[in-house]
């Protein structure tokens, strides 16, 4: 208990470490970010020097630093090490800010800025919590590693294969993923599955350069238009994919997860409201929630070519991209989905434009084991701390290495985020509820002490 007494006396000075944090903006996908992602990762390395952990940056061929920490001085107990990500995404529309993205701002109960609650909040939460069971008791019971990545929001590219070259030092007997949200307000949840996600880019070209639209329409391709067609085609009227055996190795929920989930507070005519639509226009036959986590689904992220800004420009475009994203579900693969994906838009890309698909992403999708040792403690620690057992959902986001952890190396894993639905993950006004992320804390603490006995 006196790890609980620490961490509750120190909560403004963890807020205003977490605003330091917050202050860097370590933006993945920017290449001109670099130097702040190299600031992020030395920062936290400093952070889990401060608390007791011998922490170094591990350079990472081709991408961006690996923050690593351990403190294994817990002979003949579990090893667990605790994942989560210093990088976050871009802030753009920055005018749709109430303050800017990079300085944090507390209204009320919550701190607003770009990462706040995906992800630095969350992983910070942890490295509070560790501090929390040292200084509060002197040592740890179980024996930890904390591994913080810099590329998660733009798929893990350089990180995937330095994991391979890294298996001794990651060396763990469980994995705690603290990405992610609860269910609602006051549900703690635990995840029990992730989608999975490949994300491509088409590429369509057609004459050598733009052209009039009034002298050559007609006669030559039009890029747009036929990247209009290949995505018409990816579908059919019922929300289908119609790509050959995309949904054969696809496994239902079981009858018991389908059946907790009818039991969760969730209102499918509320979520519209809240989404300001009218109907939801997934797949026939499955609910709001089972098609958000347990249906794989294709959809446009963007698309780039000819008259992009006002007024009336007469042009046929000589290049136009399109980005797909598909996520996918248990049992479906990354690997064989993308080549499913490459064959059908060449089947059906029109004549006379020249096609390409690149693979900018990759991940496969998760099931976590509801019965592993973690779990139950975990779970032990959501009940003390939250007064009620946790629910179970999965969610339909992506984190590619843990799929690596979880599917590969069979580690099992919780995944227990503290952020909440509204927190505005990617979007503008990001915001972390604080009295989360002091719960959080006290759930790390408690989950320590749990593993260790
Ligand atoms: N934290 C999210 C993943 C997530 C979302 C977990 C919702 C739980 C609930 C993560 O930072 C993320 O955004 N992942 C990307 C991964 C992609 C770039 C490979 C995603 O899901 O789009
Ligand atoms: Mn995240
Ligand atoms: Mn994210």
């Amino acid at each position: 208990m006196r790890a609980i007494g620490y961490a509750r006396e120190n909560r403004e000075r963890f807020v205003s470490e977490l605003e330091e944090f917050l202050r860097i903006p370590s933006v993945s996908a920017l290449p001109d970010h670099r130097v702040h992602i190299d600031r992020a990762a030395d920062w936290l390395v400093e952070q889990l020097r401060a608390i007791g952990l011998n922490a170094e940056t591990l350079p990472v061929e081709g991408g961006h630093p690996m923050v690593y920490g351990e403190r294994t001085d817990a002979p003949g107990r579990p090893t667990v090490l605790f994942y989560g990500h210093y990088d976050v995404q871009p802030a753009e529309p920055l005018e749709a800010w109430t303050s800017p993205p990079f300085e944090p701002t507390r209204r009320g109960d919550d701190l607003y800025a770009r990462g706040a609650s995906d992800d630095k909040g969350q992983v910070f939460g942890v490295i509070k919590a560790i501090e929390s069971v040292l200084r509060g008791s002197g040592r740890l019971p179980i024996n930890v590693k904390v591994l913080v990545e810099g590329e998660e929001e733009i798929g893990s590219p350089a990180v995937l294969p330095w994991l391979n070259r890294h298996t001794r030092k990651l060396a763990c007997d469980s994995m705690w993923v603290s990405d992610g949200m609860l269910f609602a307000p006051g549900v703690p949840t635990i995840t029990t599955g992730l989608r999975g996600l490949v994300y491509t880019e088409v590429v369509a070209t057609g004459a050598v350069r733009d052209a009039h639209s009034g002298m050559h329409g007609g006669a030559i391709p039009n890029p747009l238009n036929a990247l209009a067609t290949i995505i018409a085609g990816l579908k059919d009227r019922r929300g289908h994919i119609t790509i050959p055996r995309f949904y054969s190795s696809v496994q239902p929920p079981s009858p018991q997860e389908r059946a907790a989930w009818d039991q969760l507070p969730f209102d499918e005519r509320q979520y519209l409201r809240d989404q300001g639509i009218e109907t939801s226009p997934g797949e026939e036959g499955f609910g709001v929630l089972e098609r958000r986590w347990a249906r794989p689904t294709l959809d446009v992220n963007g698309i780039v070519g000819g008259w992009m800004s006002v007024g009336a420009k007469t042009v046929i475009p000589a290049q136009a991209t399109a980005k797909v994203s598909m996520r996918i579900v248990p049992n479906q693969k990354a690997k064989v989905i993308y080549r499913a994906f490459e064959r059908k838009v060449r089947n059906i890309a029109p004549p006379a434009v020249r096609v390409e698909v690149r693979e900018l992403a990759g991940s496969d999708p998760v099931l976590i084991d509801q019965s592993s040792p973690i779990v139950q403690s975990a779970s032990a620690a959501v009940c003390e701390v939250w007064g009620r057992d946790p629910a179970y959902t999965r969610e339909g986001g992506s984190i590619p290495i843990v799929s690596k952890f979880v599917n590969v190396w069979k580690i099992p894993a919780i995944l227990f985020g503290f952020g909440l639905p509204d927190d505005g993950h990617h979007a503008p006004n990001e915001r972390f509820h604080l009295p989360n992320f002091f719960k959080g804390i006290d759930t790390v603490v408690r989950f320590i002490e749990e593993a260790g006995n």
